[in-house]
């Protein structure tokens, strides 16, 4: 049995994915260990869309990749993530979204208190339960998310968060480095290390 920390620290951001399908039970697991997170005033404001149909993948892509590519042609990205990203090889392409056999739509009830830190807690959950049934994801932010939104019939009360594309991993990608626990925890007070 395999603990929290241990998938935490073996889960990364997958950007590359075989098509191969994967089980759906997973995933519903996945959703299911989601919606046990913590939520302000229990209102639960999470709602997910599972994409797994080859027509409605290719038009979240097309839509997504219209504005990534405007959003990375512009002037707007700073120096240093333009590096960062360039480091990766992340461009505006954004194939997972078309590779991953299912991706995972997820939604917050504006009209719900905290709706986006308890949408956002919720996804915390969902990467682990994923990591632990083996299967690579990533938290992709869309540029436009309204626009993508509109294409799965979205309300207007609820935003799109994230698209979770989930599959198999293609390549070998190293996770990320962290910092130490001395760098981001003090005790009583900023600064002190006590
Ligand atoms: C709120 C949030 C938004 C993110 N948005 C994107 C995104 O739009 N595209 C992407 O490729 N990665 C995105 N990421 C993934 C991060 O780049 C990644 O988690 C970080 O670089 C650490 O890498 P690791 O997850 O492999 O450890 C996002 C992560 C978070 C938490």
């Amino acid at each position: 049995m395999v603990n929290v920390y241990e998938l935490a620290r073996r889960r990364k951001s997958i950007r590359r994915y075989f098509s191969d399908p994967v089980p759906l039970e997973h995933v519903l697991y996945a959703i299911k260990t989601a919606m046990q997170a913590p939520s302000g005033a229990n209102r639960q404001p999470w709602r997910f869309i599972i994409v797994d149909d080859p027509k409605v993948k290719s038009e979240i892509r097309r839509v997504a990749e219209e504005w990534e590519r405007k959003l990375h042609e512009s002037e707007t990205i700073p120096g240093w993530f333009r590096e960062w990203l360039r480091e990766r090889g992340i461009t505006w392409r954004k194939d997972f979204l078309t590779d991953a056999p299912y991706l995972i739509v997820v939604l917050a009830n504006k009209r719900a208190p905290y709706a986006r830190e308890s949408v956002w807690l919720a996804v915390g959950y969902l990467l682990l339960a994923l990591e632990e049934k083996g299967l690579a994801s990533l938290t992709y932010t869309p540029t436009n998310p309204r626009a993508i939104a509109r294409i799965l019939w979205v309300p207007e009360q609820y935003t799109l968060e994230t698209i979770i594309p989930v599959g198999l991993p293609r390549g070998d990608k190293v996770k990320e480095p962290r910092m130490s626990l001395e760098e981001a925890v003090y005790y009583n007070r900023w600064g002190s290390h006590g």
